[in-house]
């Protein structure tokens, strides 16, 4: 897999294919709908950058107006474990006192960029925030942040696509891959 998109050798499977990932996103945005008002739109603070490709199908699959905004914060730089230092490189451009917010996450890991943004978030005062995130990792229930609406439990292993980068790349891939050992070894 991946020589399709020019990545030779580099992914050795897919865990989740363009089909599974379809049905559930729908199933998530189905389920985050139905939490919330028609006349009170939710604003989506999508996470860059891996939340970019499960926000905009995200979205796109609501059954209610949302409203968008876009943070970019960091961890892990180009290394394939979280430094825990987060930082912000882009931030919200408006007040959110009194909003609605979904935090749009592509992965839980360490939990510590999640934890920290909850904590970021919530000192500007909104009317609630949720949390809906595609992946979660199994090092994740070792923090204790309240993720309300999760895709897919997947195993310890390193994955790339639909968003998510190792030293930036592979975020092009339409499916979530595993990387091939040989990789980041
Ligand atoms: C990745 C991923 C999550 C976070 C999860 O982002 O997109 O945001 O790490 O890891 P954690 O639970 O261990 O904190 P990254 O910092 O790599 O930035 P990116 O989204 O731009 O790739
Ligand atoms: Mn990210
Ligand atoms: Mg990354």
């Amino acid at each position: 897999p991946g020589a399709e998109y020019g990545y030779r050798d580099e992914i050795a499977a897919v865990l989740l294919s363009e089909q599974d990932l379809r049905a559930k996103v729908r199933e998530l945005a189905v389920a985050v709908a139905a939490d919330h008002d028609v006349d009170t739109p939710p604003l989506l603070v999508c996470v860059l950058k891996g939340a970019v490709m499960f926000l905009t199908d995200f979205v796109r699959a609501m059954p209610i107006p949302t409203e968008l905004e876009f943070m970019a914060v960091t961890s892990y730089g180009s290394a394939t474990t979280s430094s825990g230092v987060v930082r912000i490189l882009k931030d919200l451009d408006r007040d959110i006192t009194g909003r609605r917010i979904i935090i749009v996450e592509d992965i839980i890991d360490s939990g510590l960029t999640l934890s920290w943004l909850l904590k970021n978030l919530a000192s500007r005062n909104p009317a609630a925030i949720d949390v809906v995130a595609l992946l979660r990792k199994p090092e994740a229930v070792k923090v204790d942040v309240d993720v309300r609406y999760v895709g897919f439990d997947l195993p310890n292993e390193f994955v790339v696509g639909y968003g998510l980068d190792y030293a930036e790349r592979y975020r092009d891939l339409p499916y979530v891959g595993l990387l091939g050992e040989h990789m980041y070894r």
